[in-house]
């Protein structure tokens, strides 16, 4: 289990100075599950060194890969040897990214049984379209109880139940667009997804990198994750054709190679320290940073009243900003405003002047932070699971909380940095799965917040 750890923080302090981004933790799960896909040596650099990144090197180390350490965040994996039976349950069970192990392995081994992912419990369907999306590419399915648990009484996550898949050569589909009866290669293959979903369209992506045959995914995600996962595809010799309403048109190869790649910084990292400086009146440089997935959260801050000044692609500077006013946030699938970010951008409505809307269709559990900040002296009404107004301005008071999920701990170190008094969050495991010694950070831009160990 995790070392138990917390956070003390001491708000008042305006953030001042310089924070480099670091790479994207997101987009790290469906590059490294590319290197599955080559017997081939692969190097990827910038690596986030976060929990869930060193997880899932961890799984793929432990199913026979060779990875090394060439610098502080450049590896070498190679993949020749990996047997899919070794893969550790336990592991799995703790990161959502451990669902992208089933498109690569999958297409390669033709069978795989693996326990659902871990990660934020912040929904209620958590793998329902990935498995849509294998049915429909004439994928058996079955759910089974695992035989492994009964063995593995000494788990941190115990394994009831698995999932067994297997390929087919049964091309009956079920369903097919009309556009796509129109076309002449009839060894295509459609898959219609079932909603925006970032992670099956990364797995069918790496399902189909290594079928030599024409795969249309339609309703494609095309957010930074996935645009980081094609580029690398097609440097491994992957053909992909971005087509107009979502659509992306994949042939892949038998045999794929290696490939050479430097992750994206992580965009919702960066929205993350633009809203820390926001919201303490700070003047913050973000070097590094992932601008170019934000452009409607940028021009939404800039509609309430920010001040920053976007130097190049990869760096802005936050200026202190002060009556800022929010009407509505509203998370949508990219190129909306990311889910990632609602709660950091929810803390900032606690400080803006008249109400906020605040509106998260994707994730049901998505605003269980607020009921934190009201218990911190926030003044916020639900309207149900999905939406919330916070009326602000209001002042903070440091209390003791949870770290619900990732982006809830993050947004709570934010309303800690404002609050008056001592903060405590406890459970940061949960924040350090994501972000990256994110307290090193923040102290270096003035703030008082210390990592205590239990
Ligand atoms: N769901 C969860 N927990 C999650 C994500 C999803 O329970 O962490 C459930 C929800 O019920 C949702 C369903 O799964 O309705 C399907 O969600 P979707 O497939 O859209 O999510 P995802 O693609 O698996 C990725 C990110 C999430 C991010 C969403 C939306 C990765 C590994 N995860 O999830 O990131 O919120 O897209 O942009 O890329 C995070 O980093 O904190 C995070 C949750």
């Amino acid at each position: 289990m995790p070392e138990m750890q917390k956070f003390i923080i001491c708000g008042g302090n305006k953030l001042k100075g310089e924070v480099e981004i670091r790479g994207a933790k997101n987009a790290a799960f469906p590059v490294l599950c590319a290197s599955l896909l080559t017997k081939e040596p692969c190097i990827i650099e910038n690596l986030p060194l976060v929990e869930d990144v060193f997880k899932m090197l961890k799984i793929i180390e432990r199913m026979g890969a060779e990875i090394s350490w060439l610098g502080k965040r450049k590896i070498k994996i190679k993949c020749a040897k990996i047997d899919p039976l070794k893969i550790p349950y336990e592991l799995v069970g703790f990161l959502r990214g451990s669902i992208l192990l089933l498109g690569p392995l999958l297409s390669r081994f033709g069978k795989l049984e693996i326990p659902p992912p871990g990660g934020c419990m912040i929904g209620a369907r958590p793998i329902d379209s990935h498995l849509d999306a294998f049915s429909q590419l004439s994928v058996e399915i079955k759910k089974v109880p695992s035989k492994i648990s009964k063995k593995s009484s000494s788990r941190a996550i115990p394994i009831s139940e698995v999932y067994c898949f297997r390929k087919t050569k049964n091309k009956s589909q079920k369903f097919h667009t009309a556009s796509f009866l129109k076309e002449k290669d009839k060894k295509a293959r459609e898959v219609v997804l079932r909603e925006f979903s970032v992670t099956s369209t990364e797995n069918v992506l790496l399902f189909s990198a290594l079928q030599p045959q024409k795969t249309v995914i339609k309703i494609a995600d095309f957010d930074y994750q996935v645009q980081e996962l094609v580029s690398v595809l097609r440097k491994m010799g992957v053909s992909i054709e971005e087509k107009e309403g979502h659509t992306l048109e994949v042939r892949g190869a038998r045999n794929l190679k290696g490939f050479n790649h430097k992750l994206i910084s992580d965009p919702i990292e960066t929205g993350t320290f633009i809203i820390a400086s926001l919201i303490t009146e700070g003047e913050v440089l973000l070097k590094e940073a992932q601008l170019s997935f934000l452009d409607l959260f940028l021009k939404r801050l800039y509609d309430f009243g920010a001040k920053f000044k976007i130097l190049d692609e990869h760096t802005i500077k936050v200026f202190p900003s002060k009556h800022l006013k929010i009407d509505k946030i509203q998370s949508l699938p990219y190129p909306g405003i990311h889910t990632d970010l609602q709660p950091e951008l929810g803390v900032l409505a606690t400080q803006t002047e008249g109400p906020t809307l605040i509106h998260d269709p994707l994730f049901e559990g998505r605003l269980r932070y607020l009921d934190q900040l009201n218990k911190m002296g926030a003044d916020i009404i639900f309207c149900g699971p999905h939406r919330a107004v916070v009326y602000g301005p209001t002042v903070l008071t440091g209390i003791e909380i949870p770290s619900p999920d990732l982006r809830a701990g993050a947004a709570l170190i934010l309303a800690g940095l404002i609050a008056r008094g001592k903060t405590i969050i406890n459970n940061i495991y949960q924040i350090d799965r994501g972000y990256e010694r994110i307290e090193q950070r923040l102290q270096k831009l003035g703030a008082d917040i210390k990592r205590i160990t239990l």
